[in-house]
């Protein structure tokens, strides 16, 4: 079992968005570090850009967990998007071949060229600092069928061929949060940096993108301490931001 990751759990028996339950429990009380909020029925689960969560009822794990990276100043906040990519590829590497797990900049999570976990981290700031942050993950275990409209998923099921234990899965993953996140506070940023980097998905290869909407092919060469995927065309190296570009696969 993990230290404080989940030692505080909130079951709830569904609910539209594991993240939004737990960014009203911060305006209400400050909970335990570590509090999580899961739910195996989530109906309105949120993913980044604005756009819709999928997770089959009690097929997947779908949760939030609340930690107050104190320690951590607004223009840092990116290596807690690292950390926590890592922890979640650091639980499915137990699984998978580890080779074939990566981080799609910035922080999703593939099974080779088939996305198997979305992470959604919302923060709060107070200062210059961040005060908290909800770090919401959707994981597909057992689902083996989506909807259309999700262009490559993948699930632990489908690669290995058997349902898995959800409460275990859940149990080992929050081990391997905190584990990252404890790492980050301590301060071990370049072992973060350097393992993001090297499970970086298609690194020193051209890939498509959409740059302010206009089609484009780029070598990604790496993302820099800002969060930004830096990218090569025709020699020159460019920092975009999330704003800016869209990673197509
Ligand atoms: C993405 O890939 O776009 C991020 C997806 C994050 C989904 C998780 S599921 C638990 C938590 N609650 C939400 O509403 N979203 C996150």
């Amino acid at each position: 079992m993990a230290l404080f990751t989940g030692t505080n759990l909130i079951e709830l028996d569904s609910a539209e968005s594991t993240n939004n339950y737990a960014l009203n429990l911060l305006r209400e009380k400050q909970p335990f570090e570590g509090t999580v909020v899961r739910t195996f029925r989530q109906t309105l689960g949120r993913g980044q850009r604005q756009k819709h969560w999928e997770s089959a009822d009690f097929s997947n794990l779908t949760f939030s967990t609340i930690y107050y990276p104190v320690f951590l100043s607004v223009s840092r906040q990116f290596q807690l998007s690292k950390a926590i990519a890592l922890g979640v590829a650091d639980f499915l590497k137990s699984i998978v071949q580890a080779e074939n797990v990566k981080i799609k900049w910035p922080n999703d999570i593939y099974i080779d060229d088939k996305k198997i976990a979305g992470i959604l981290i919302e923060n709060a700031v107070s200062g210059n600092k961040i005060s908290s942050a909800v770090i919401g993950i959707g994981l597909n275990v057992n689902q083996t069928t989506f909807s259309q409209e999700i262009p490559n998923p993948v699930s632990l099921k489908m690669i290995a061929g058997n349902d898995l234990d959800l409460e275990s899965c859940f149990q080992r993953l929050c081990i391997s949060l905190e584990v990252r996140y404890m790492q980050l506070k301590g301060g071990k940023d370049n072992v973060i940096n350097e393992q993001y980097h090297n499970s970086l998905f298609g690194l020193n290869e051209e890939r498509e993108f959409l740059i302010d909407n206009k089609k484009t092919i780029a070598e990604i060469v790496g993302v820099d301490d800002l969060g930004k995927l830096n990218l090569k065309e025709n020699g020159t190296v460019t920092a975009y931001d999330l704003h800016h570009i869209v990673f197509r696969i």
